[in-house]
């Protein structure tokens, strides 16, 4: 499906003083950070027309999209089952796009001859849960797609190997070429070579994409191909949403471009009003994993240490994921009455897709009787409303997205308002939003740890713990 007519409400307003008196931002706020933001749109389109910043040109890559498609289509009809080997960026973007458009038990469904295939996920290395895996899918009916930028994530290489191994030994060797695809850089890394030397089928994941980033090339596409969900629709959504934040004329205006204003208003909450964490909260069971993924976004682009002119700033926003209405009795006690560090984004849906009418029964009773006949839906939708109102009504920036309906086009565009959106929030902390040396350097101690030739002098580091008696309690 393709059109251009947004399919998101993104309502702001309840960061800023119209909702919140003067808890929330004021439009002088926002004149004074207006120069700077049209500056992080200028430096974004500048990065992009220099070929640094690949994410947002993804929309338009059709071919990609068509590849993906094809290799589903194509996929023999006795496969039923993806396995997805990749952690982090190789991971939450694809699941956020399965868990938003796929049935929500997708993974449990009965497999029946022409049905998309189920996908899973199991990104941590935990033994437990991975052997459970391996010894509930059959070998013979399953691809596995082994994911990474890099092709060295210790995680994933780790989950390589034994994948390897279990097909050689259920299937043999030749049996590897039609059960393990991947997904890696074009050129360069590990996983390249070893796909050169297996004649593996392959997808690339452009270098000039990140991890985080990479959720619209064959990362995200080529699962949810195979799962049969409408990857066009993803991409429209996407482009549709990349060109309100880059491309018209207008993009450098804070009026005129959501993800530009969600980043200011974000970064001031942050920076002018003590508010570093932001909560992501959907009323939309689907869109859990979406919030999942935007933790990642935002935590890695934003949390560093130096800042562009290599001062030690040690900055950065914390987001958090909550699930509406589950966290209302978990964690909604401290969103409305702990300390005021928090902006929250709720999301929602117009149309959820289906509702479960309440029955009228025992309605003699009170607890019961008003539930009668209303929908199951319409209660979370009143959950979303009740929360968000006690939350600005306590002061607490609460800015809501409402999806028309969860579909492809809209989902394509969340991703893309929040990709943009960390990228301008970069500029704004005045850090690199595409490098992760944090993550670079936990990678390089595990290396060290398990002996990995070539990262002896990470080994002294991993000496720093001391432990003390007085603070250990053992059997
Ligand atoms: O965003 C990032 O770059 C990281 O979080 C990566 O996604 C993660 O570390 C996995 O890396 P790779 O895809 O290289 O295996």
């Amino acid at each position: 499906m393709s059109s251009s007519r947004s399919h998101l409400n993104i309502d702001l307003s309840g960061l800023m003083d119209v909702a919140l008196g003067a808890d929330g931002l004021a439009a002088a706020d926002l004149d004074a950070i207006a120069e700077r933001a049209a500056a992080a749109v200028d430096t974004t389109r500048a990065q992009r027309a220099a070929g640094d910043i690949g994410f947002l040109d993804l929309p338009d890559d059709s071919a990609l999209a068509r590849r993906a498609m094809d290799f589903a289509r194509d996929l023999p009809e006795h496969i039923d089952t993806m396995v997805i080997l990749g952690i982090g960026g190789s991971s939450l973007g694809p699941q956020a796009v399965y868990r938003a458009l796929a049935h929500p038990y997708d993974q449990l469904r009965p497999r029946a001859p022409g049905m998309p295939r189920r996908v899973f996920f199991p990104d941590n290395p935990d033994p437990v849960t991975f052997r459970a895996l391996l010894d509930m899918c059959s070998v013979e009916r399953t691809v596995f797609a082994v994911v990474t930028k890099s092709g060295g994530t210790a995680e994933t290489a780790a989950q390589l190997l034994v994948v390897a191994d279990h097909i050689e030994a259920k299937l043999g060797k030749d049996a590897l070429r039609k059960h393990l695809i991947a997904i890696t850089d074009p050129q360069n890394g590990s996983l390249r070579a070893l796909v050169n030397e297996l004649d593996l089928v392959s997808f690339p994941i452009p270098p000039s994409v990140g991890g985080r980033f990479s959720v619209l090339t064959a990362v995200g596409l080529v699962p949810a191909a195979v799962a049969g969900l409408d990857v066009t629709g993803l991409l429209d959504g996407a482009r549709s949403m990349r060109d309100r934040a880059v491309a018209a004329d207008t993009s450098s205006q804070l009026a005129h471009n959501p993800a530009l204003m969600l980043a200011a208003t974000l970064h001031l909450h942050h920076m002018q009003r003590g508010r570093p964490m932001v909560v992501v909260m959907p009323y939309v069971d689907s869109l859990y994993s979406i919030a999942d993924w935007f933790r990642q976004l935002w935590a890695e682009s934003l949390g560093k240490q130096v800042d562009l002119d290599g001062n030690t700033v040690n900055v950065g926003p914390t987001p958090i994921a909550a699930r509406g209405a589950t966290d209302q009795h978990s964690m909604l006690q401290l969103f409305s009455e702990g300390p005021p560090d928090k902006t929250f984004i709720v999301l929602g849906a117009e149309e959820r897709g289906a509702e479960v009418t309440i029955p009228s029964r025992f309605s003699e009773h009170s607890a019961y009787g008003y539930l009668g006949g209303r929908g199951m839906g319409e209660l979370l939708d009143a959950e979303l409303r009740g929360t968000v109102a006690s939350l600005l009504g306590r002061g607490r920036p609460t800015a809501t997205i409402t999806l028309d309906r969860v579909d492809s086009f809209a989902v394509g565009e969340l991703f893309m308002l929040f990709e943009a959106a960390t990228a301008f929030a970069g500029s704004l902390y005045h850090v690199n939003p595409y490098d992760q040396p944090g993550v670079e350097e936990a990678k390089q101690l595990a290396y060290a740890s398990l002996g990995r030739q070539g990262y002896e002098e990470h080994a002294a580091k991993l000496d720093v713990r001391t432990s003390d008696p007085r603070y250990v309690f053992s059997s």
